[in-house]
């Protein structure tokens, strides 16, 4: 065998070997599979490409099994998927294209091992393993993919103006194979994915965010996301994105390239997380400055407010990319709109009560906005970075210092409202929602104490200004 297997798998092998040549097909391990086992990367989905019936082949191969898996299959498109222990096994008969220039959607026949081939995406997914008695465990590779996989490269096995018309999702795919693999984009692929980028607009939402969160996973995130907007396929995907691009000069002053600071932002959370929403808070974090630029005489660019305005835009952008849109979207709007208060914080006289209303604010999620925070210092002033991130562990010691005394993040106040309601016979309204706030104000205020009767008593006075009394 010339990829690297457990025992567990040798021993599936030798039931699937058995299975097809008790039928008389074919039979090759192929794609992604292949791919990762050469490249020492963990995978369970394993498919099986046959020269015969898929179908036939995945129930001989279960009957074969102990115990003899459930067989899912799926006759229009010939495939068929079994579960065994932990692995995930796809069958599918070999097939080649025909009637391509009649049909948006190419027809598919059988065909051989080569045609099978031939149709995949890249040369790296297009390696084959046999299964078959003459050369059990050879390679299979009639485009070269072991040399492309050796030299890091994308490449297409037929002309990629076919591959990428056959399927635009392999666009977005070549690109996070490059961001997860480390691996370069062939030039004639890439200017192929220039060409036909606008055919990404025919492919479902669910399979595009599907890829984009796989580069948002990858170690470094900003060689995909720089591909999608070199290749102009960010236009289309995440416009929003787009408009953070490039310079503007009034006055002989620019500001950053925010396009380029947010990857940079999200490479550096990345090498400290591998939360896809932390992920996702970083690339939108400063997604409200397009918004909000201005430039102010004599003082330079301004994007005040960015931040509420970036929070604001953050369910809107989760709704078209058909990401989930409650707690995940809450988290990432949540620190969309704190993630300038840390550094705010940094500044001299900072008093006890601005730091209990950020934990307050942040809650769970403090831990989480440092993280961001650390990330979005990019200067390459090494002097500036070094004062930034002391700033920062200040402000850490003050968050713990406070929270250690008030207990302050995840507190409710001492006074609900439906005690103030009790209290006074109110039914739920503006009033009871104003009392409740004037006491949780007050409280992080530092004006009173964190303690139920000191609230009480700041309750009974709030009340009196109110014209109401206590029935109880
Ligand atoms: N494939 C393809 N075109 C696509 C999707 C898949 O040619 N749009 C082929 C490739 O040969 C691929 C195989 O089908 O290797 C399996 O596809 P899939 O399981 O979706 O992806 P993997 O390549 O295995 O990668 P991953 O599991 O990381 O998504």
């Amino acid at each position: 065998m010339q990829i690297p297997c457990t025992t567990r798998e040798k021993e599936l092998f030798d039931r699937v070997a058995l299975a097809a040549r008790q039928l008389g097909v074919p039979c090759y391990l192929i794609g992604g599979f292949v791919r990762d086992k050469l490249l020492n990367r963990n995978t369970k989905d394993m498919d099986i490409v046959c020269v015969g019936d898929g179908i036939a082949l995945a129930h001989k191969v279960a009957a074969l099994l102990d115990p003899s898996p459930k067989v899912n299959f799926f006759k229009t498109y010939g495939t068929a998927q079994i579960r065994h222990k932990d692995l995930e096994i796809e069958f599918v008969g070999a097939r080649k294209e025909s009637y391509r220039q009649h049909s948006r959607n190419p027809e598919v026949e059988p065909g051989s091992l080569e045609d099978d081939q031939l149709r995949r995406d890249f040369t790296i997914n297009a390696l084959a393993i046999s299964l078959n008695e003459a050369d059990f465990g050879a390679l299979l590779d009639p485009f070269n993919g072991r040399k492309d996989m050796a030299d890091k490269l994308i490449r297409t096995p037929l002309d990629p103006a076919q591959t990428f018309s056959d399927d635009p999702l392999r666009m977005m795919r070549a690109i996070r194979f490059a961001s997860q693999l480390h691996f370069t984009i062939v030039p004639e692929t890439l200017q192929a994915i220039r060409e036909n980028a606008d055919r990404i607009k025919i492919i479902t939402q669910e399979r595009i965010t599907d890829e984009l969160n796989k580069i948002m996973l990858s170690s470094k995130p900003s060689v995909g996301l720089d591909l999608l907007y070199q290749t102009g396929l960010l236009k289309i995907i995440f416009p929003q994105m787009v408009d953070l691009a490039g310079v503007e000069m009034q006055e002989g002053k620019g500001h950053k390239d925010n396009f380029y600071h947010t990857l940079q932002v999200i490479d550096n959370i990345s090498r400290n997380t591998k939360d896809l929403w932390l992920r996702w808070a970083a690339l939108l974090h400063d997604i409200g400055k397009p918004a909000t630029k201005r430039f102010e005489e004599g003082h330079g660019w301004t994007f005040h407010g960015h931040d509420a305005v970036g929070g604001k835009m953050v369910p809107r952008i989760f709704a078209r990319l058909k990401l989930p849109q409650h707690d995940k979207m809450k988290f990432v709007r949540k620190l969309v709109e704190l993630h300038l208060r840390p550094i705010s914080l940094t500044k001299e006289n900072i008093t006890d009560s601005a730091i209990r209303r950020l934990l307050f604010d942040a809650g769970d999620d403090l831990e989480a906005l440092m993280l961001l925070c650390d990330a979005d210092i990019t200067s390459k002033n090494k002097a500036k970075v070094k004062r930034y991130l002391e700033n920062f562990e200040m402000v850490r010691q003050r968050l713990k210092e406070v929270e250690e005394s008030d207990r302050i993040r995840n507190w409710q106040p001492p006074i609900t409202g439906e005690m103030i309601m009790e209290i006074f016979d109110l039914k739920p309204g503006r009033m009871v929602g104003d009392l409740k706030s004037a006491i949780r104000e007050a409280i992080l205020d530092g004006e009173i104490p964190n303690s139920y009767e000191a609230a009480y008593q700041y309750m009974l006075q709030k009340a009196k200004e109110l014209d109401l009394t206590p029935v109880k």
